[in-house]
């Protein structure tokens, strides 16, 4: 069967090609094979290789400069999944649409479930709310996966920001004011898989189970790396002043998935390990 990922460069998208590969036939596509906010080309391209499974990972993600850059965030994270929702209903392809949690506004104090209200409060969640909004009024066979905190193996991530500052000698501060679900990309990404050749339509909440404030995650990045002596401070949103507001409680419920596929994501603390250990083995 034909997999075709988009972003397949990105942090996640690599991890995805790798896990699907033994059982898929990839098509992994980037900025340098297809341009996403091209419609023609889009619809084209895909229509020329006419996978039977998409799963969309390209997007515009650097949080901040999307607030400086509304139309080009709009452009990737909106039209451009539009476009790739549109040519994968014309193949019939299953679509996989990666979304994220900061559609919400983190007002809440339980976990956000699928069908709790968006109110995105970055221009990054509203470009990302606009985008699922196309793929769920396009319609066809899709699921929209919401994630959040990723950090992979293949990409630039908060672990290895934590650890370079770490071995800079320099003093950590780490806002402390922001709860949500660290989540290892491996993890994810093995989730999807296993939920492509379900017949499940729609949203679905896909995180490492527990939570956390980026603050006490550094300190377990740290404690399990086994840096010693650096001094990590708590500071809020505000003292750290970033362009892009970002939700104060951002866990999301990952009931639905763990119902359908009978499977439980496994704790941020044990995906960390096996980060660590991926690490040192290479
Ligand atoms: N990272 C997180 O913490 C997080 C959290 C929640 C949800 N998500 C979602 O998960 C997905 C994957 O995230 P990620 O962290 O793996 O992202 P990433 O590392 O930034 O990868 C995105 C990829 O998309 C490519 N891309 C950008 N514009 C494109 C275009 N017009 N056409 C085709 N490709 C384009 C990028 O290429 P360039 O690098 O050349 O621009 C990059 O290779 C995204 O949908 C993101 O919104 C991420």
């Amino acid at each position: 069967m034909k997999a075709l990922v988009l972003g397949a460069r990105g942090m996640l998208g690599q991890d995805l090609v790798k896990i699907l590969a033994p059982e898929y036939e990839i098509i992994p596509w980037d900025l340098a094979e297809i341009d996403i906010t091209r419609e023609k080309e889009t619809l084209e391209k895909i229509v020329k290789v006419r996978p039977q499974v998409i799963i969309n990972c390209a997007a515009y993600t650097n949080v901040d400069q999307c607030e400086t850059h509304r139309d080009q965030a709009f452009l990737v994270n909106a039209e451009g999944t539009k476009h790739v929702a549109l040519a994968s209903y014309t193949v019939k392809a299953r679509f996989v649409h990666l979304s994220t949690d900061y559609v919400f506004d983190g007002t809440a104090s339980i976990p956000y479930r699928e069908d709790n209200s968006p109110n995105p409060m970055s221009v990054y969640g509203q470009s990302k709310l606009q985008g699922e909004i196309y793929v769920r009024k396009i319609g066809g066979d899709h699921l929209i996966i919401r994630t959040a905190w990723l950090y992979g193996p293949r990409g630039k991530n908060f672990v290895e920001a934590i650890l370079s500052q770490a071995a800079e000698g320099k003093q950590i501060r780490v806002v402390n004011d922001q709860q949500g679900s660290p989540t290892f990309t491996r993890d994810l990404s093995q989730a999807i898989k296993g939920l492509l050749p379900m017949t499940e339509q729609g949203i679905f909440h896909l995180t490492n189970s527990g939570s956390c404030t980026w603050f006490e995650f550094a300190l377990h990045i740290l404690e399990e790396s086994g840096f010693k002596g650096n001094e990590v401070r708590p500071i809020s949103s505000k003292e750290l002043g970033r362009p892009a507001k970002r939700p104060a409680y951002s866990i999301l419920d990952n009931s639905r998935y763990e119902q359908i596929s009978e499977n439980k994501m496994r704790s941020w603390q044990e995906a960390l390990k096996e980060y660590f250990n991926s690490r040192v083995k290479g």
